[in-house]
């Protein structure tokens, strides 16, 4: 596989040859801004044009917005009308792998050519994780469409501690069921990367990115390079997992994801998400972020003085 693959875009200005589901997520707000920063035009399927995400996606150049829902097969089929490249990205969900199966079966009868899939590190048939399982038999099912393919594989995001934004700025501190077991966390825009080559260049058909950072850390060291980005002290606190269960039940998660959650953490717990892998440069030709950079970028979010998240 070339580490630079060759170019072969639609161009500004021409109609979209490319559909993103989860355009208004957090990777897929990264993919949008990428793929409008050079010149890339897109449709994104989103299921209400008017929410606050989608007319900040509509304000991008070359964005066509159409209404749907995966859950609704006749707006998926109208929204892949003309479409040769798709990127399938459900959040996890007790329906995530019957919508992504139902999507893969309107993508190939609509002829689309290629579908990148944004799975997770670690998926497997037969893992104790849910979400890995159902990536998996998504996995699976893109494999026998016959469609050629780029999944990409990535670790846990370093911006999922956005989710505790407000427990380090108030009391500098954040929780996981993880104890002293290291993660090669990945950066979400280089994931978006990822994501835009195999998307917009040729030499990623039938490859799987595995995507990390360049670092396996653990949370105490996340903990760290946060403090020295905000100034300020950062505290990881290891907790049970049944604190974590409580906590995500308490907040009104639906069951079936909390369970996911818990299963996830104690996979990472395990360590079994310590390795640092190539996929980022292979899939880009440029070297992930580092921790630190992700620190130093989302820094005002944390509660840093200086206002600007870098991207
Ligand atoms: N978090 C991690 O650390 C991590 C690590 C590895 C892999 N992953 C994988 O990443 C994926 C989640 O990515 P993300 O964090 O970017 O997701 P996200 O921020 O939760 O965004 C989900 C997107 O899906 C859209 N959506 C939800 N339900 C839909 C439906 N029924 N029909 C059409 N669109 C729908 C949402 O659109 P609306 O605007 O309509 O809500 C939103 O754009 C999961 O598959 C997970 O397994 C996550």
């Amino acid at each position: 596989m070339p580490q630079f693959p060759a170019s072969a875009l639609p161009t500004a200005g021409s109609v979209p040859t490319i559909l993103l589901t989860g355009a208004t997520g957090n990777v897929g707000t990264e993919l949008t801004r990428l793929l409008a920063a050079r010149g890339i035009p897109f449709r994104a399927l989103v299921r209400d044009v008017t929410s606050t995400a989608a007319q900040a996606l509509q304000a991008l150049p070359g964005a066509e917005l159409v209404a749907g829902d995966l859950n609704d097969a006749a707006s998926v089929r109208r929204a892949l009308v003309g479409i040769e490249r798709a990127f399938l990205l459900t959040p996890s969900s007790a329906q995530a792998e019957a919508q992504q199966l139902a999507f893969v079966e309107q993508a190939r009868q609509a002829g689309v050519q290629h579908l990148v899939k944004l799975s997770q590190w670690a998926a497997a048939p037969d893992s104790p994780v849910r979400f890995l399982r159902y990536h998996a038999v998504v996995e699976a099912a893109i494999q026998a469409s016959g469609l050629a393919y780029t999944f990409l594989r990535p670790n846990l995001f370093m911006q999922g501690l956005l989710a505790f934004k407000d427990a380090i700025a108030a009391q500098g501190q954040f929780f996981a069921p993880i104890g002293e077991a290291e993660i090669s966390v990945v950066d979400v825009r280089d994931i978006a990367a990822a994501a835009t080559a195999a998307l917009t260049e040729t030499g990623h058909e039938n490859h799987t990115y595995d995507l990390t950072g360049p670092q396996a850390l653990t949370h105490a060291d996340l903990a760290q390079a946060l403090a020295l980005a905000i100034d300020r002290p950062v505290a990881f606190v290891d907790v049970p997992p049944t604190a974590m269960r409580g906590a995500l039940l308490g907040m009104g998660m639906d069951p079936w994801m909390a369970e996911g959650l818990v299963e996830d953490y104690a996979h990472y717990h395990r360590g079994e998400a310590a390795v640092v892998a190539p996929g980022v440069q292979q899939a880009t030709g440029r070297a992930p972020r580092a921790f630190a950079d992700f620190a130093r970028d989302y820094a005002p979010a944390f509660g840093a003085a200086s206002s600007v998240v870098a991207n």
